[in-house]
């Protein structure tokens, strides 16, 4: 196996830095050095300097400096291995072995087949754009004009049409793909009938990924019939493709980025809405397809940029799921703002009917974060009825859950909010500050002092799966100290994947052996409903420290392998990787 030193050498030397970033961008002879405008912030004059003898890149407007693997990773928003992969294929020069590239059977034909499947939906796509322009794509092209869409968008998007539910299968036939893989990503589905086209007399609109590939296909009903069988029909979860995990044009917003560095991203729900913002001039709009935000969407937008604001319908916004998600891209490292479209409008209907720079004035009033928990807050409790009994009722409520969000924030935020709450509720910022602290006591004590943080926080986590609390997610399994905790975990993360409820019952089961205590620290758990909304910040708390305690043992782990290969490369960036990812979570 090569030594990853040497191949970071290898990679450095047959990538000379002006050649690739020369590929990316415009450069001019400057002196000794090469000149362009940086394409990591806006700039009209150029600032953007490289120099062949040292090798680096530098940008005296924003700073941004480094290598030419520095420089891919944040030109191609990707990671440092990536980075190395593309400079590496680049020059020719074949990765070395890492643990996500094994050299193997197995491993080799997963990707090839995940490369026959980008080549049958790239093909997919082609077809789709053809029938898009043929006389039976008639009916989508006036749909498009009717909807305001130009021929520059349609073109950007690669928007086609489906014209039937068997030409697509005979056409991927006539390439030679097999109707199995064709149904394995998606494109084709299994009936009664054969295998039929998935978006059936559907107008098209293709996903892509980071990387500009198609990956996946949304598809639009036009007639009152396919309507009827769901107005969007998308690509079910695939090898190449889960909703949850991607974001609609993440493409486009990555190539705005590239050529002009993006101020800030919107998300919105629909397809239709980044559409058209587009083509409005908004080219930083990406869509979460109907669903909530999760912490794979969060790393691509936090590779894209600093600032991401949301825009979801009205009744959408406020829920919980939504404001959830708002609080993963928060905890992701990401300035999260909230829009507000007036009269229950979306982006698409409300660009259509006001214009483009009346949306502009909405990204301009849109509310910090807690701003907004704190309005719906008020919405729920309106502490300023003009009704007196209703005023009074509302305010402890209010209070408390803006106690629940003051508790998120990090001291600087939170001095700041504990002051608008006081002038909002008339509590004293004292008393506020008093509660705060109160609240912090108030659950670890359930399990009696002899246990650490993180261990309560297993126990605790461990009793709201097991009874079934709404919130309570897992995706992982803690390090366990005890044989009750590994298979009780095992059997709740079995339970999970598996789509059942865990039964409270089966705890004895599983673990036979434990003792009454620990049966109790489960047991115990006062999960009552009064308590829902402590439990819930709590069990999020918990979550954390277990996944700090987590990263910190693998953290060990690593610095033991770097000291017995100090030069391994690959080792060091995901120490760095690991160490970003224990003060994201800290
Ligand atoms: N969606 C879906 N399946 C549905 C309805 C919606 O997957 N049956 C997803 C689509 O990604 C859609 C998004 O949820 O774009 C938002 O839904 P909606 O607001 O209803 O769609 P719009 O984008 O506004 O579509 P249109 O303007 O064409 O009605
Ligand atoms: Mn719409």
């Amino acid at each position: 196996m090569a030594d990853w030193s040497d191949f970071i050498q290898q990679i450095k030397s047959q990538n000379d830095i002006v050649d690739v970033i020369g590929s990316y961008l415009e450069l001019r002879r400057s002196g000794a050095n090469f000149m362009a405008r940086c394409p990591f912030h806006g700039e009209k004059t150029p600032s953007f300097n490289v120099n062949r003898n040292m090798q680096i890149y530098k940008c005296f407007g924003c700073g941004e400096s480094g290598d030419v693997i520095k420089f891919v990773e944040k030109y191609e928003s990707c990671s440092f291995t990536e980075a190395c992969e593309i400079l590496a294929k680049r020059a020719g020069i074949p990765m070395p072995q890492t643990s996500s590239n094994r050299d193997d059977a197995q491993f080799r034909e997963r990707k090839k087949k995940r490369d026959l499947y980008l080549a049958i939906c790239r093909e997919t796509a082609r077809f789709y754009y053809r029938a898009y322009y043929s006389d039976v794509g008639k009916v989508a092209r006036e749909y498009i004009a009717k909807r305001g869409f130009d021929e520059a968008t349609v073109k950007k998007f690669g928007i086609g049409y489906s014209p039937d539910g068997t030409s697509l299968a005979d056409h991927l036939k006539g390439k030679g793909y097999n109707a199995e893989d064709c149904v394995a990503c998606g494109v084709l589905q299994k009936t009664t009938r054969g295998n039929l086209d998935a978006l059936n007399r559907r107008l098209v609109i293709p996903i892509f990924n980071m990387q500009g590939q198609v990956i996946a296909f949304g598809g639009r009903g036009l007639d009152e019939y396919t309507i009827s069988r769901g107005k969007y029909k998308n690509t079910s979860e695939t090898p190449l493709f889960t909703k949850k995990d991607n974001l609609f044009a993440i493409n486009i917003a990555k190539e705005q980025k590239q050529q002009t560095a993006l101020p800030h991203l919107v998300v919105v729900e629909g397809y239709m809405d980044v559409i058209a913002m587009y083509q409005a001039g908004f080219k930083g709009a990406v869509a979460s397809m109907g669903t909530s935000l999760t912490e794979q969407q969060a790393k691509w937008l936090s590779r894209l940029a600093d600032t991401v604001y949301i825009c979801y319908d009205g009744d959408a916004a406020g829920q919980k799921a939504t404001v959830r998600g708002m609080d993963i891209l928060d905890r992701a490292g990401l300035e999260v703002r909230v829009m507000t479209v007036p009269e229950k409008l979306d982006p698409d209907e409300y660009i259509k009917k006001y214009g483009g720079e009346a949306f502009e004035k909405l990204i301009e009033q849109a509310m910090p974060l807690p701003d907004y928990k704190l309005q719906l807050l008020e919405r729920a409790f309106p502490i300023n009825s003009s009704d007196a009994s209703q005023r009074n009722n509302a305010l402890p409520k209010y209070v408390k859950g803006a106690l629940t969000m003051l508790k998120s924030l990090d001291d600087v935020r939170q001095a700041r909010y504990i002051t608008q709450v006081s002038l909002k509720t008339g509590y004293s910022e004292d008393f506020l500050r008093r509660k705060l602290s109160e609240n912090e006591e108030e659950l670890p004590q359930i399990f009696g002092e002899e246990l650490s943080q993180e261990e309560k926080a297993k126990y605790f986590v461990a009793a709201c799966v097991l009874r079934g609390e709404d919130y309570a997610s897992l995706e992982e399994k803690p390090i366990c100290n005890s044989a009750f905790l590994s298979a009780l975990y095992d059997y709740l993360l079995d339970c999970l994947s598996n789509g059942d409820k865990p039964s409270v019952d089966m705890m004895y089961t599983v673990c036979p052996d434990a003792s009454p205590e620990q049966y109790g620290k489960i047991l115990d758990v006062n999960l009552s409903a009064e308590r829902r909304e402590v439990n819930e910040r709590y069990f999020a708390e918990c979550k954390r420290l277990i996944t700090v305690e987590k990263l910190k043992r693998k953290r060990e782990e690593l610095m033991q392998k770097i000291k017995e290969n100090p030069d391994d490369a690959e080792l060091l960036a995901q120490l760095g990787e690991l160490s970003r990812k224990i003060t994201n979570a800290n």
